[in-house]
């Protein structure tokens, strides 16, 4: 059982940490941050790690989540350190490195962050959640929500490429395309949530959000440590068992990354395992690029940036509000830094470059950061004798169009007009069409839990139901009784009260015996059982042998 709490950003106060709880209970403040014991932690920790495989969980301690779950792992976090030789060479800094997070299950370096979040999800129980995104999120959320069993409503602003929305969709994520900014996005996601009281997804003020984003510090001072230590050490000194890098450089868009990554350094320097902590280097794209201007004002708090106007809609955060209050403020009582900006020119130059001096293909919002330290480099800010770690953030490979057809999303459409207007009204008739009022109610009836959990995902991934689950006949029986069900999945063989004891029941009682039943069963039928059923069930699926796709269809058919 991993320890940790939650500590209030504005009155201190530490509370056990649930995702449940979205405001410190004390002031109401919807900032906090997790934390652990160091101390303790700092003298265990190196030699822990060191026996466990390269990946984000070898640092479980340090994250916010309970157990861990093995299980539900694709091998996110443990990226590769590639020395970029030839950009080095061509900018006058040998020690220049890419922490290539391509390389994780979805292509991003948010699914550090998808990882982390689903499996604190998951271990809270929650089964639905929300979130609104620019590309990237959605995918890693889709990919660990659809392996989790979490049913996920994505809202897309409609500047994200359609090839990153049907990347959203294969998942069998509920997209949702706003017209509109990302800002305005994330407004109707979070009206959406409220009213459906569902879990939203809440960027830095996510705990599992910025704590899988600090794991990125803990690999790249490993990785940094093995490439060097080849160098001697004096005998007499004890130095700590790590290097940090001089620089850190990362694209930014709300600026999760950065300030999670912020974070795991601040924490190894505080244990004692480095001595410095590097700078932080946060790229913008030029045509929205509100953290950069605050910067060069001087400013603690971001004036939004209302219409972005760049090709790079992956980082087109208009408001990146609190976030970069704290990015800058730490920054600045740590290693320094620096924000600047970079023209789409200048990003989609340093794709070819990194294509063709490395080997290395990323999307437009990953080069940002490349085309940051190139003009950083060009500026004199970075020595040649510096180490320089750039965070290669991702490259989504896209869905094919013909994969997915058409009408895997819902539209919401917010003219500027009304936003400006009556914004609550608005957003509130924007979404009354994204769902009607009542959803057909299924009911699952299965005693091996991961059936349940089969046949919940694939509902789940299909459309809207309200789903209830039964874990035996009995309670089967008890389950339509109480609710007005429109559809039983039915599992037969079952302890004590089977499945064709639920049928009987169903069929004996004139107010159920209307209610249409899929029989899903790992049992071959004896010729006697097929007619016990005959007649009396909609349809019969062999457990193992239906595609998802088969039993899907199957319940539209059956209840549209
Ligand atoms: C590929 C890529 N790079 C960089 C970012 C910037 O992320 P943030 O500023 O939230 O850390 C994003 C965000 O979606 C992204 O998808
Ligand atoms: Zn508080």
């Amino acid at each position: 059982m991993n320890s940790f709490y939650a500590e209030c950003l504005d009155c201190g106060n530490q509370f056990h940490y649930d995702p449940h709880i979205l405001k410190c209970p004390r002031c109401q403040s919807q900032w906090s941050e997790a934390r652990y014991d160091l101390a303790t932690l700092a003298s265990v920790l190196p030699a822990r790690f060191a026996a466990r495989s390269f990946d984000l969980w070898r640092y479980r301690e340090l994250l916010p989540v309970y157990e861990y779950h093995p299980s539900s792992s694709m091998g996110e976090g443990g990226t590769p350190l590639i020395h970029a030789v030839n950009l080095g060479m061509m900018l006058g800094c040998p020690n220049i490195f890419i922490k290539d997070e391509r390389q994780g299950p979805t292509n991003s370096f948010k699914d550090r962050q998808a990882a982390v979040g689903v499996a604190s999800l998951k271990e809270a129980g929650i089964l639905e959640a929300v979130l609104a995104s620019t590309g990237n999120v959605a995918i890693s959320y889709s990919a660990y929500a659809a392996r989790a069993g979490i049913k996920l409503w994505a809202f897309l602003t409609s500047l994200v490429p359609a090839e990153k929305m049907r990347e959203v969709a294969i998942y069998g994520t509920q997209v949702v395309k706003v017209t509109a900014s990302y800002d305005q996005a994330k407004l109707v996601a979070a009206e959406f949530a409220r009213q459906r009281g569902l879990c939203l997804e809440r960027g830095a003020r996510t705990i599992p959000s910025v704590e899988a984003m600090k794991t990125i510090a803990y690999e790249i001072v490993e990785q940094i440590t093995t490439q060097f230590d080849t160098e001697q050490r004096p005998a007499h000194s004890l130095p700590p068992p790590w290097r940090a890098p001089d620089w850190y450089f990362q694209s930014v868009s709300g600026g999760l990354g950065p300030l999670g990554v912020q974070k795991g350094f601040s924490e190894l320097h505080a244990m004692g395992l480095i001595d410095k902590l590097p700078a932080i280097a946060c790229i913008q794209a030029e045509g929205c690029a509100p953290m950069v201007h605050a910067w060069k004002q001087g400013k603690e708090v971001a004036e939004p940036i209302q219409s972005p106007r760049t090709y790079i809609t992956t980082l087109a955060t208009g408001d990146p509000g609190r976030t970069y209050t704290l990015l800058q403020q730490r920054m600045k009582a740590g290693g320094g830094g620096f924000f600047e900006s970079v023209s789409d020119e200048e990003t989609f130059r340093a794709i070819h470059i990194l294509a063709k001096m490395e080997g290395v293909s990323v999307e437009p919002a990953a080069a940002v950061a490349f085309a940051g330290l190139i003009k950083a480099v060009r500026a004199g800010h970075i020595r040649p004798t510096e180490t320089v770690v750039v965070n290669c953030t991702g490259h989504t490979m896209p869905v094919e169009k013909h994969v997915l057809g058409e009408g895997w999303a819902r539209n919401v459409v917010l003219s500027a007009q009304t936003m400006a207007e009556t914004p609550e009204e608005g957003l509130l008739a924007a979404l009354s069409r994204v769902t009607a009022d009542r959803f057909p109610r299924v009911a699952i009836v299965d005693d091996t839990p991961d059936a349940r959990i089969l046949i919940r995902r694939i509902l789940q991934s299909q459309g809207e139901y309200t789903i209830f689950e039964a874990i035996d006949g009995r309670q089967a029986i008890e389950l339509a009784n109480r609710e007005p069900l429109d559809l039983m999945i039915l599992d037969l063989m079952m302890p004590e009260v089977d499945g064709f004891g639920v049928l009987d029941s169903l069929k004996a009682n004139p107010q159920n015996a209307h209610i249409p039943v899929i029989v899903v069963t790992a049992k071959e039928l004896t010729p006697d059982e097929k007619e016990r059923l005959r007649g009396r069930i909609h349809s019969l699926m062999q457990k193992g042998e239906f595609m998802n796709d088969e039993l899907a269809d199957e319940i539209r058919a059956l209840l549209k």
